[in-house]
């Protein structure tokens, strides 16, 4: 049988995979016959993610790193490198609303958006930067997979910094593509909504679940497959051709001018 995707015996990094969607793409990579490193600021989690991988008859890799500090994730990279060869593909998958609860931006304070920044953005620059430098200095052909938000393209009350930082996420996988292009590296995004994975229930009375579940077309909310799927296909080579773009795993949410976005009040996290 032919290997579509391009991927099997290749080896993936996954940063953020210690649980939900990030533990969904570490395992969809492996059942492609990836071997992977998972990275994660929480050792235990990241090695449940690998005994996962490692059931599926691939390699894999537990690595603690905090993917806001460049020298610790460059590392982890390092590590993954050595431990598994020439890495063909590269997923960041931290990020959250930042480290405060959510409110307008006339009550909000800098340090909302600095850490929205950090753990969005910031994390992202990293990944780029020391996952990109071991491919081009293999020389190997990579794929690079970012996730945004549905926040990054419309307005979401209370979460001005999350939506700014989502929007700079898509902006960056643009300019990003452009720049690694000449080394054959594609640069692509991911746009979720609401994912039902642990952070949706930590941050989000059930009531809003189901208003936001009650809002996308696809009549159901995002499972961490749904994304891991949209992540798989962009990292491979049926995407070969693709590089820059943003492709919105959101049921169809982005495609209606009709969304019940969510209120001022609503959008307020518990
Ligand atoms: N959950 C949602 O409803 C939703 C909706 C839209 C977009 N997203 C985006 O999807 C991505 C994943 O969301 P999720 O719900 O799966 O997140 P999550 O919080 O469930 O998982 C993120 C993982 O990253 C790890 N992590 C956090 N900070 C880290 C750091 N600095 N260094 C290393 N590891 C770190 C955590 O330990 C965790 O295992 C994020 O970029 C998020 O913004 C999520």
């Amino acid at each position: 049988m032919k290997d579509l995707l391009g991927l099997a015996g290749q080896n993936a990094i996954v940063v953020g995979a210690g649980r939900g969607s990030g533990r969904a793409m570490a395992l969809l990579f492996a059942q492609s016959g990836m071997n992977v490193a998972v990275v994660d600021q929480d050792r235990a989690t990241a090695s449940e993610t690998v005994a996962l991988v490692e059931a599926e008859g691939v390699r894999g890799l537990a690595l603690a790193a905090n993917a806001i500090a460049e020298p610790d994730l460059e590392r982890a990279v390092a590590a993954a490198r050595e431990a598994l060869g020439p890495l063909r593909v590269g997923v960041n998958n931290v990020g959250n609303f930042g480290a405060h609860a959510s409110a307008p931006v006339l009550e909000q304070g800098w340090d909302f958006w600095q850490t929205a920044i950090d753990q969005n953005l910031r994390t992202c620059f990293n990944v780029a930067r020391t996952v990109s430098r071991r491919m081009i200095e293999d020389r190997v052909p990579g794929a690079l997979v970012f996730i945004a938000s549905l926040a990054g393209l419309r307005g979401s009350p209370n979460l001005a910094p999350y939506g700014a930082v989502k929007a700079g996420v898509i902006q960056f996988t643009q300019t990003l593509a452009l720049e690694l292009a000449p080394h054959r590296i594609r640069v692509n995004c991911v746009g979720p909504t609401a994912i039902d994975g642990p952070m949706l229930h930590e941050r989000l009375s059930e009531a809003s679940i189901q208003r936001r579940r009650e809002s996308i077309p696809l009549g159901r909310i995002a499972s961490p497959e749904d994304i891991a799927g949209a992540v798989l296909m962009l990292a491979s080579d049926l995407a070969g051709f693709v590089t820059g773009q943003t492709v919105m795993a959101d049921g169809g949410v982005s495609c209606t001018s009709q969304r019940p976005s969510m209120g001022a009040g609503e959008a307020r996290m518990r």
